[in-house]
């Protein structure tokens, strides 16, 4: 757990921290010498020099004020190494991991104060799963849930008549890819006293910092880029404010959710390529997005990166690099189920399999998957058609993907 950015490394730019950021919190010094990555510390338990070290260590800190641990639940030096970068990376004052990115967003919604008698509004398409959490363990209890699309300008009116104590968006929508503006949305929040949270696991920290935006907390799923590889889970949150960061620090230990120190290590290995594996993702997925625009099987691609896309100048506001991030969807002209499954059987580069994020172009088909739960008159109301279909692209030659998705589309 950490409260403070590491001072020396103030002034680096973001891909050097991404590369170098939580490294100094390696508290493996010894006599053969200094490792340059920190080692993986399997302990469940600690000791100290003596008693009076050990209690002050359940404070969680030594008395000059360095990380000091007791007991792995409660905090380990891996899972402290990867929150100290992303608080950096991010901005905020602290960082929690979590087990998963979906213990990540339970302990954001309870840190925010969300319970019994509140009101949380959030977006219409947010990730399925999300939703579900609300429904089945908050609104169960008497928390007051308000769907709205966050894209249209009524959005801002809403949330004055509605008053909420949580506002929860995404920054990039599942599977339209519709930017939601951070920066009106926190304007409002902090006109009605709103706590804001925002998943921004599809636009990660390279392309977007959304406490620079006034946001709150903002979470990850990091199992998806962060980790980057498709062999670790986790979640992590990133608090702007030290009161959330306590409470996300109490609930993280007492719902149990902690990040694994293994996991920790590969999560803040995949880290230190975030920036050369998005900015990859990104230039391919723009290269493929145009030659989907081109295909005569195609009826409609979205994606934030095509000028033709509703939320375009949104993201070039909000998102660095002049990127658009890297994932997208496209709908095929026979709307057919049958369609959309004889497409993806042909596949034979990208993968059918559902994450995002990753290496590997990943393809996957909303209906069955993200949105299965959702009823057809849901998902038209919410303009998912049957022949949508999702595309994480990866960090393979543009070239093969699209040869790929041509003789699969051709077929
Ligand atoms: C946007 C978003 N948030 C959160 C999650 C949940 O993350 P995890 O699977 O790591 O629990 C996912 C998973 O797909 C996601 O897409």
């Amino acid at each position: 757990m950490t409260q403070q950015n590491t001072p020396q490394s103030s002034d680096w730019n973001l891909e050097t921290l991404l590369v170098h950021g939580g490294r100094n919190k390696a508290s493996n010094t010894g006599e053969g010498g200094q490792s340059t990555v920190l080692p993986i510390y399997a302990s469940t338990t600690y000791t100290h020099e003596n008693i009076e070290a050990l209690d002050q260590a359940f404070s969680g800190k030594t008395q000059d004020g360095e990380p000091a641990y007791v007991y792995a639940r409660q905090g380990n030096p891996n899972a402290y190494g990867f929150e100290s970068a992303m608080a950096q990376i991010e901005g905020g004052v602290g960082a929690i991991a979590f087990g998963s990115g979906m213990a990540a967003i339970h302990a954001a919604l309870l840190s925010a104060g969300l319970t019994s008698g509140t009101k949380i509004v959030v977006s219409r398409d947010l990730y399925g799963p999300t939703v579900t959490l609300l429904r089945k363990l908050f609104s169960t209890v008497g928390t007051q849930l308000v769907l709205a699309d966050f894209c249209q300008p009524a959005i801002y009116d809403l949330l004055r008549e509605e008053e909420p104590d949580v506002i929860y968006v995404e920054t990039i929508s599942n599977p339209l890819t519709r930017v939601v503006d951070l920066d009106a949305i926190s304007a409002v929040a902090r006109e009605i006293g709103a706590v804001t949270i925002v998943d921004s696991t599809f636009s990660t920290p390279y392309l977007t910092r959304p406490i620079e935006h006034g946001f709150d907390l903002v979470l990850h799923s990091a199992t998806k880029y962060i980790s980057g590889h498709g062999d670790s889970t986790g979640g992590i949150v990133i608090s702007a404010k030290n009161t959330l960061f306590n409470q996300l620090r109490d609930y993280s230990n007492l719902l149990g959710a902690m990040l694994s120190p293994f996991e920790a290590h590969l999560m803040l290995r995949g880290l230190r390529t975030l920036a050369l594996r998005v900015e990859r993702q990104c230039s391919n997925a723009l290269q493929v997005a145009h030659f989907l625009q081109q295909h005569p099987a195609v009826a409609h691609v979205h994606y934030p990166g095509l000028t033709s896309h509703p939320s375009h100048e949104l993201a070039s506001r909000l998102m660095d690099h002049e990127q658009f991030g890297a994932l997208l969807s496209f709908e095929l002209k026979d709307q057919s189920r049958d369609a959309v499954f004889r497409f993806i059987n042909k596949l034979q580069l990208c993968l059918s399999a559902t994450s995002l994020g990753d290496v590997f172009t990943l393809v996957s088909y909303p209906p069955i998957s993200s949105h299965r739960t959702l009823q057809p008159k849901e998902l038209q109301d919410m303009g998912i058609s049957a022949g949508c279909i999702r595309l994480s692209v990866g960090i393979e030659n543009a070239n093969d993907i699209i040869k790929d998705l041509q003789q699969a589309l051709d077929a």
